[in-house]
């Protein structure tokens, strides 16, 4: 018998995934093995994250995440995913114009294979015009990484009853434009399950606590390969950065001992 391909998530997927109360997982994956064993153990969405910035590129900040780093990221992760929706991030400074947003936005699906964009903030115009052309776009708001400058550090965001109606206002406003699911970042968890309650669309929580309909970690956290600092909400699944760091001074101890390579990791040494 042949194997039926693996069914393609789809944003109509992750709808339905708000209708019937499926909590559901998101994670950021940057290159092609992660984005491989992340897809074949089921993951639904993955996102190539402007954290990759920092994750993959040392810097402190996403700001310097240009356009053709996203481009050769999503590519990759694009061709690893049988079965999961990629979202690729829009990279800070690439949307500024309408124009901008929507040459930038459809050169990513275009050329890259990614199914969907994601883009922070209150770009009403640009989900909406986005939508129109086709393109799928997931809406970010609380913590938005981006405005890092402008909100004087990576701060829990609503934590007053203003800021947390205007939050609700204009998640409901991102509704209406358009978005097919919105990643609330580092929210009080009261806040979160006010707007999750309030929209048709899912929600995706990072730091924004137990009842939004999915929630979405960054690789590097999940799989410990940092050993730097986590915020509270980053659960540790694996510690892999020891392990590495384990591989490499083994390696080196047989390599210097001379006992790397062995007869079993040699070819014959006889000619014939
Ligand atoms: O860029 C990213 O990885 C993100 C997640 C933290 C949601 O936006």
């Amino acid at each position: 018998m042949v194997a039926s391909p693996p069914q393609r998530i789809t944003i109509q997927t992750v709808r339905a995934y708000k209708q019937t109360g499926k909590r559901f997982a998101m994670l950021t994956a940057y290159d092609f093995l992660t984005a491989t064993a992340f897809d074949r153990a089921g993951v639904p969405l993955l996102l190539v994250g402007d954290t990759l910035g920092i994750f993959v590129q040392g810097h402190d900040t996403t700001l310097p995440v240009t356009m053709d780093a996203m481009m050769y990221h999503c590519e990759i992760v694009a061709r690893a995913a049988k079965q999961a929706l990629v979202v690729g991030d829009l990279p800070f400074g690439t949307y500024h114009t309408l124009e901008a947003g929507i040459q930038n936005a459809a050169t990513l699906v275009k050329s890259t294979g990614v199914q969907a964009v994601k883009v922070e903030g209150r770009q009403d115009d640009l989900i909406q015009r986005l939508t129109q052309l086709g393109v799928p776009v997931m809406g970010h708001l609380g913590l938005t990484p981006q405005s890092v400058h402008q909100l004087g550090g990576n701060k829990v965001q609503a934590r007053t009853v203003e800021a947390a109606e205007q939050l609700l206002q204009d998640a409901l406003t991102l509704e209406r434009a358009g978005i097919f699911a919105l990643v609330l970042e580092a929210v009080p968890t009261a806040v979160a399950q006010e707007v999750t309650a309030a929209l048709t669309i899912p929600t995706i929580g990072i730091g924004a606590g137990p009842h939004c309909d999915g929630q979405v970690l960054v690789a590097a956290d999940l799989l410990g390969l940092h050993d730097g600092h986590s915020p509270k909400f980053a659960k540790r699944y694996a510690h892999l950065q020891p392990q590495i760091a384990t591989a490499a001074e083994q390696f080196i101890e047989e390599v210097d001992r001379g006992l790397y390579p062995s007869p079993d990791h040699s070819y014959d040494w006889t000619l014939k």
